[in-house]
Formats: C-alpha cells, sequence, structure tokens
C-alpha cells in the first residue's frame, strides 16, 4: 500500500470512482463486463507510480458481483461469500483486491444486507419450514398488512408464497425477501459476511439501503403523500428509519473497527441511506460519529443546474452532519441518470447542446472535486458519458421493464474505451449487455487519454491538484459566493509549515460573463482554470462563461 503524507483518515482524503462491474471492461467476451476486466483497465485508473496517464483515483466501490439469479442486476443476492460466474471467481477477486492494493487503490465492496435474493437458501428454508430454524428469518404476514409499497415493482410489497401460505416482505422487487434484522441469529448471519470480507482485504463497505434495515414492530401503514420521486407518494416512517436501525450502523463500527488500527487502514462504512433528506442521512453517523463513517448525501443527485441550488444543498449538509462527522458528495451513481445528460440544455440545436453540457460537465467536476468532502464519481462520468437511448426490448432493470421511462439502465451502459463498434468494452462480435453509445463519439478513453484539454484532462488536473494540496483536502471551507448571480465560490484554508495555505475556486455556472462580488477576492496564482494557463497571476473582476478558476494564495 503506498504511504501517505497526511494523517487524516484515508478515506477522507481519498476520491472514490464507482464501478459497476457489469459495464466496465469484459474480459471473456461475453458481453458483460467482469472482475479480470477491472483488474486490466486497473493503470486507466491509478497506476500507482503518479503516472500523468492514470486518472489519479484513490478507493474504488465496486457494486455487487456477488452469486445472484440477476433480477435486480446483483442486487439480489443468493450467496454472500461467492463470485457470480458472470464475473468471475473468488479468486479473481482475491485478485483483484491485491492488485489495487499494489498500486495505492483501496476497495470497498457493496453489500446488500437488508434483503436477499429469493433463491437464497436461507429464504428457501423460511419458507418451506415455518417451524424451522430459518422459519423467522423473514417478515412473515397472514394477509397484508399494511400499504407499503415495491419500489421496483410500484405495487404492494406483500407477496404470497404458496409453500407457506403466507405473505413476505420485499419492498424492492417480488425477488428480493426482507431478512428479519431483529432476528439476532441473522444478524449474526449478515456479521459473519462482513468479517468474511474483511479478512478477504476489502477496505470497507457500501451498504444498501441501510436505513431500510428496521421495519415497524407493529408493521404500520405509512401516511401518504404527494412526493412521487424518491417517495412513491408515502411519508416512509414505518418501513425506513426507524431508530433501531441505528444500533445496527454501530454494531457494524464495532466489528470494522477491529479490523483498523490506524487511520490509515480504518475499514470504512459508508451507507446508502436512500432518502433525499440530507438531516435523515446525517442522522446515520451518529453521535461524534460513533455509526457510520459516511452516509451518502443524495442532494446534489435531484439538484437542478442552478448554483444557488448547490450552495444552499452544500451549507444545507454541513449544518446537518453532526459534530465530528464528515462530508461526502456525488453527482451521478448507477440508480439516477447521468449528470452530463442532467445538465444538457433541453433546448437548441445538437451543437449549442453538447457545448454546453460539457462546459456544465468541466463546472460540475470542479465543484465536486474542491468543496470540502469525500468526492464519489461515477465511472465514465470523467469521460463524458451521457444516458443511453434503450429500446423497450433492450432494458433489463426490473424497474425499467414496467415503466421504460423510469430504467436506471440509461445510466449504466458500457465504459466508452475506444470509438469503436462496442465502445473497446468487448469484443465486437460479442453483443454488449446494455447498447453502446452510437460509435464515433469523442467521449471515449482512447481519444481524450493524451488529450490535456478534454474533460478527462481536466479531471485528471483536479484530482491531481486536491492530491498535491492538503488545503484542498482537509482546509476549512468559507463560502465566497453564495449562487446568487450563478456564481459559486468558497476558500479553502489550512494552516501549513510556512504559515498558512488558502485556495479560492470560483465557479461560474452561467453562459455569459458575470462579475464577481467586490472585495472577495485578492491576487492569486492559478492552480487550474478552464480558461487561464496556470502559473499566470490573476485578480481576478468577473468570470467568462462557464469558467472555473482555482487561485492559490
Ligand atoms: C439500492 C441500489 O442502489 C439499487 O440499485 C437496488 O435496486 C436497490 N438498492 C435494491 O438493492
Amino acid at each position: 500500500m503506498n504511504t501517505r503524507e497526511s494523517t487524516a483518515p484515508w478515506w477522507q482524503d481519498a476520491v472514490f470512482y464507482q464501478i459497476y462491474p457489469r459495464s466496465f471492461r469484459d474480459s471473456n467476451g461475453d458481453g458483460v463486463g467482469d472482475l479480470r476486466g477491472i483488474i486490466e483497465q486497473l493503470d486507466y485508473l491509478n497506476d500507482g507510480k503518479n503516472n500523468t496517464r492514470s486518472l489519479g483515483i484513490d478507493a474504488l466501490w465496486i457494486s455487487p458481483f456477488f452469486r445472484s439469479p440477476m433480477r435486480d442486476c446483483g442486487y439480489d443476492i443468493s450467496d454472500y461469500k461467492d463470485v457470480d460466474p458472470l464475473f468471475g471467481t473468488i479468486d479473481d477477486a482475491r485478485e483483484l483486491i491485491s492488485a489495487c492494493h499494489a498500486r495505492g487503490i483501496r476497495v470497498i465492496i457493496d453489500l446488500v444486507l437488508n434483503h436477499t435474493s429469493d433463491q437464497h437458501p436461507w429464504f428457501q428454508a423460511s419458507a418451506s419450514d415455518p417451524d424451522g430454524d430459518k422459519g423467522d428469518w423473514y417478515l412473515w404476514a397472514p394477509r397484508r398488512p399494511n400499504n407499503w409499497i415495491a419500489m421496483l415493482e410500484l405495487k404492494s410489497a406483500w407477496w404470497w408464497d404458496e409453500r407457506r401460505q403466507a405473505y413476505y416482505l420485499a419492498t424492492f422487487s417480488r425477488e428480493q425477501p426482507e431478512v428479519n434484522w431483529r432476528n439476532p441469529a441473522v444478524r449474526e448471519a449478515m456479521y459473519d459476511v462482513v468479517r468474511f470480507w474483511l479478512e478477504m482485504g476489502v477496505d470497507g463497505f457500501r451498504l444498501d439501503v441501510i436505513n431500510w434495515f428496521i421495519k415497524d414492530d407493529r408493521l404500520r401503514s405509512n401516511p401518504w403523500h404527494f412526493k412521487a420521486v424518491p417517495d412513491m407518494f408515502q411519508k416512509h416512517i414505518y418501513d425506513r428509519n426507524r431508530p433501531e436501525t441505528l444500533d445496527i450502523c454501530r454494531e457494524l463500527r464495532e466489528i470494522s473497527d477491529k479490523y483498523s488500527n490506524t487511520p490509515d487502514d480504518d475499514k470504512v462504512l459508508v451507507g446508502e441511506v436512500f432518502t433525499d433528506d440530507a438531516d435523515i442521512a446525517a442522522s446515520y453517523h451518529g453521535n461524534g460519529n460513533d455509526a457510520l463513517h459516511m452516509a451518502f448525501n443524495f442532494e446534489f443527485l435531484w439538484q437542478k443546474w442552478d448554483a444557488r441550488a448547490f450552495h444552499d444543498a452544500i451549507q444545507h449538509w454541513y449544518a446537518a452532519l453532526p459534530e465530528g462527522a464528515w462530508p461526502n458528495f456525488t453527482l451521478s451513481n448507477h440508480d439516477q441518470p447521468r449528470h452530463y445528460s442532467r445538465y444538457m440544455p433541453a433546448f437548441g440545436t445538437r451543437d449549442y447542446r453538447q457545448r454546453i453540457a460539457l462546459a456544465r460537465a468541466r463546472v460540475a467536476a470542479a465543484m465536486l472535486l474542491t468543496v470540502r468532502g469525500t468526492p464519489f464519481l461515477y465511472y465514465g462520468e470523467e469521460i463524458g458519458m451521457q444516458n443511453v437511448p434503450l429500446k423497450r426490448h433492450e432494458i433489463q432493470d426490473p424497474l425499467g421493464q414496467r415503466l421504460s421511462f423510469l430504467t436506471r439502465d440509461k445510466g449504466r451502459a458500457p465504459m466508452q474505451w475506444d470509438a469503436g463498434a462496442t465502445a473497446g468494452f468487448c469484443p465486437e462480435d460479442a453483443p454488449p449487455w446494455l447498447p453502446v453509445r452510437p460509435a464515433g463519439t469523442q467521449a471515449n478513453v482512447e481519444a481524450q487519454l493524451d488529450d490535456p484539454d478534454s474533460l478527462l484532462g481536466w479531471y485528471r488536473t483536479l484530482i491531481r491538484l486536491r492530491r498535491q494540496e492538503p488545503a484542498l483536502r482537509q482546509g476549512q471551507l468559507q463560502m465566497l459566493c453564495d449562487g446568487s448571480k450563478q456564481v459559486l465560490g468558497w476558500r479553502r484554508h489550512m494552516p501549513d509549515e510556512t504559515g498558512t495555505r488558502d485556495i479560492v475556486v470560483l465557479l461560474n455556472f452561467a453562459n455569459r460573463t458575470t462579475p464577481l462580488p467586490d472585495g472577495q477576492v485578492d491576487t492569486g496564482t492559478v492552480l487550474a482554470g478552464t480558461h487561464r494557463d496556470t502559473g499566470e497571476a490573476a485578480h481576478p473582476a468577473e468570470l467568462l462563461p462557464h469558467e472555473v478558476l482555482i487561485l492559490g494564495q
């Protein structure tokens, strides 16, 4: 493992990169990405030698690759301790972890502990033998007790099982029955899974829908309300966010802390707290950060392109976090449309829309990589990947199969390595599991790898700057511009061995020249910028359209 100069916990300093393994790289020609494909492409992510052609990320979050019938693309697990043959073998997983570590890349894996697959032997036993030792491992009821909804089916979350002559709870798809976390034997079985992977050497976990683990003990109905996304017209007070869930976070923390000796080998817990309410997400850090290390804040995922809205979301998140907790930010993940497409103007010529989308992607990247908190990137955002148009029959996402306009697959298309017919993701004679973007686009690694002015070059510049400048990772953040004129700006401030280091970040969200507030920005040296040369002295009074300017002082 690379040694770091920083004394902060590694996960606070790290840039994370999410890989959706089905879509990153196919090494065996079956049209589906796999673990060996990731191993083959590690140098692209970080070769461990500070090569300027590497992206320079510090940690991977890999979406599930466990044995699964793939009813929800691997978020339905039938064996937590094995790798699905589609993705490789357990030895490939071991090799992937050590190949990452050899390059200084940490690995967190995606544990789905709220539910299993209906093919998991635990569920099979629970369904067929109510009096057996697994009889109480899932949530069963003689009749539908409440109005809870299955998110991926848009129907009641209670499903009839012929064998047991009872209903079981599954709040995603019917093939994902929820385990009974109130049962100590279930907890122990899940903690055993956690230990198994920690022993294998992973550096932590992304914990799928951790805020859904515990359900109301009286199974009460949720009140209805008028918000469709993401709440499905219900206030989720009885099927999510029950107070007892925090005890589980603390128990998980106790286990993972046993495997951590120094800030440099913390085993990090990152919870997917599925809500758009930052206050709820913040609460999962516990008191003084004794529960999760980080809970995802999804406010950016639903944010329109508006500097003021981002300003407010950032301030809201900082204010919501308990003392001692550490922020994180993300713009895209495998459940949402890609932000490149979200921020593309709806109207105008094709060239105009593409030009503005690219300019906005640069602004967004600078925001994500310079704001105080751990950034999570989603594979392909660094090359400007967009949502991929899909025909109905091409959709594999269970949600999209029911309502095609909601399909999450549009943001899950294969990584674009080159401009060829299958984008270099798989051989050209192996149809990829989802269509790749039409050939010829510049949004591919090969086209951008040697071009410092490309979006990929911009991400590399920002990631390197973050690595070189402790102030960008750990420095305090003082807002300079509140976004009201579509300019967002902050100062990152940090004492260093020679005094203090200040870095000023200025982001113009508008496609017009915009004045900066008087007296807020002194002269500085350009550390990175979209319109000015690095090393130049600058005392800007205004920003050009979509300009990003990062100054050292
Ligand atoms: C959240 C995951 O991110 C999503 O992809 C999945 O469908 C559900 N949890 C169910 O596991």
